[in-house]
This record gives C-alpha cells, structure tokens and sequence, in this order.
C-alpha cells in the first residue's frame, strides 16, 4: 500500500482545519508535552529530524522550544506549508525541509546522528512497518530519543459504537486491519503498540513507553463543547494526566511510544 503524494497535498485545508480543532490541538500538545517530559534535563537546543513531518504541526512547537528541526516529507505542498510556518513564526533558521520519501532516506539524512527522530502518524500508510522503523532509527545517534505515534487499532470499534451508535459495525471493526481517511481518500492500516513494542525492542530501543493520545477527548461526543475554552483547558488537563496512566492509554484514538 502506498499513498500518492498529491493525496496529502490535496486535502491540506481540510488538514489545517483539522489541527486546528480542539481534537487536532490535543494530539499535538500531548505529544509535546510526552516529548519534553522524556528528554528531561537533555533539554536542548537538539537536532530534531521529523519524518513524514507533514506541515510542520510538530517541528514549529520543538523549534519554538530552541530545536533546530529538519522535517522531511514527499508531499511538497505540505512542505511549502511548513516553510510558511516557520516563517510566520521567525523560526525559519530553526527549520529545516526536505522534500524525499521517509521510507528511502539520503545518506546526509540516514547518516545524521539526530538527537531525536519523529516517526508521527507514517506507520498508517506503510506495508513494511518493520522495514520503515528500522530505517527511521538509522539516523538517530546512540542514545538519542525516538518517537513513533500511530492510530490504535483498538480505538476502531470503540469509536464505532460510541460515536456512531452502530454496534453492528463495531463488531465488524474488532478485527479490521484497515481503515480509510476520508479526509486523504486512501486506506489506513491500525497497529497497536502492542505489536509495535516488541519491533522496537527487536531493533534495539530500550525504556520504550507507551503514551495515549486522546484517551477520553474521541468518546466525548458532543463536539461543539470541547470549542468552549474552559471546557477546553479541563481535557487538556486531563489527557495530559492520563497520557500514560493505565488503562487509558490501550484505548486512546493514537499510541506513542518513546524510546
Ligand atoms: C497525516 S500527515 C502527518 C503529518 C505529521 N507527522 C503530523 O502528525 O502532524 C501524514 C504525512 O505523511 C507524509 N508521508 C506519507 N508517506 C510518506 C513517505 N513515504 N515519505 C514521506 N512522507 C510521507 C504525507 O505527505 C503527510 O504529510
């Protein structure tokens, strides 16, 4: 399975929407927040390569933290969108595009010794998951942090059920491997991070942690409250308390995990 570049660079505002939206908000503020807890003391200024980095939803916040931040991506409109990022916010000499497949790195980038390296929400559209994460572990320098996040699989029937009310269908997404976006009309493969731990460990991760993304914001179905700032602010503090709190995280919209 692979997905056209064009698909992502298509559907960009209906992508923009998305972040901007109180679940989009959410997913990248926890990830920051699990990123900044795990680095701790090693707290910068680090190099940072972020793979199918998109438009930059998590390079601008890592640059805004003093991180240079090389994102790379094959879909140039995104990219474009990324630059425009960094410029509105100054941070164009902390950011660094490159237009390649994540999936067939150059040498200068495979080569790089990267303190941290971000492989956020590529697995989906990958066959050989084994295959790509050993090659996005291949420029992170010994020692350094990695991050993979993906859409969990056992988020698919809850959602099912308690967002479209259908059981029937939720029964039918129990087992079901894949997905589709509507938003980049392409087909999505779920992964848990019970499957994806032992790859990690396989390639030589150590102290990997299993974060959630989301884990009550989905199951909340009234979407209109969660615009309401106070209401906001209180999901907020609540996903970030229960990120990595059992047994929250096995049923979050997303898993990351950090090694
Ligand atoms: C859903 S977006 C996620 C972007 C970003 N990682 C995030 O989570 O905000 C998926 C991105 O992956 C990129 N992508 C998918 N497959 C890729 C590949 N093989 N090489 C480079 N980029 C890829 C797409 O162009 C798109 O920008």
């Amino acid at each position: 399975m692979s997905v056209a570049p064009e698909k992502f660079d298509t559907a960009m505002t209906a992508w923009q929407e998305w972040q901007d939206a109180p679940w989009g908000r959410l997913r990248y503020a926890v990830a920051e927040a699990n990123l900044a807890r795990r680095l701790g003391d090693d707290g910068g200024p680090l190099r940072i390569l972020d793979l199918a980095g998109g438009d930059g939803g998590d390079a601008i916040r890592l640059a805004g933290r003093g991180h240079h931040v090389t994102v790379v991506d094959y879909a140039p409109a995104m990219l474009a969108a990324a630059s425009e990022r960094a410029s509105a916010a100054g941070l164009t000499e902390l950011i660094t595009c490159v237009q390649t497949d994540a999936t067939a790195l150059p040498a200068e980038i495979a080569d790089g010794a990267f303190d941290v390296v971000l492989c956020h929400n590529l697995l989906q559209y990958v066959d050989d998951v084994p295959g790509v994460l050993a090659a996005a572990l291949a420029p992170l320098r010994h020692g350094g942090l990695f991050s993979v996040m993906a859409i969990n699989r056992h988020s698919a029937a809850l959602n099912v059920a308690v967002r479209d009310m259908d059981p029937a269908a939720a029964l039918g997404a129990l087992d079901a491997a894949q997905a589709r976006t509507r938003m980049f009309d392409s087909a999505l493969r779920l992964h848990t991070a019970e499957e994806i731990v032992p790859v990690l460990r396989g390639l030589g991760c150590r102290d990997v942690e299993h974060c959630g993304i989301r884990s009550f914001c989905d199951y909340i179905t009234d979407d209109s409250r969660k615009y309401d700032p106070a209401f906001y602010a209180d999901l907020e503090r609540l996903e970030l308390a229960a990120t990595a709190r059992p047994p929250y995280m096995h049923t979050a919209r997303l898993f990351q995990l950090t090694a």
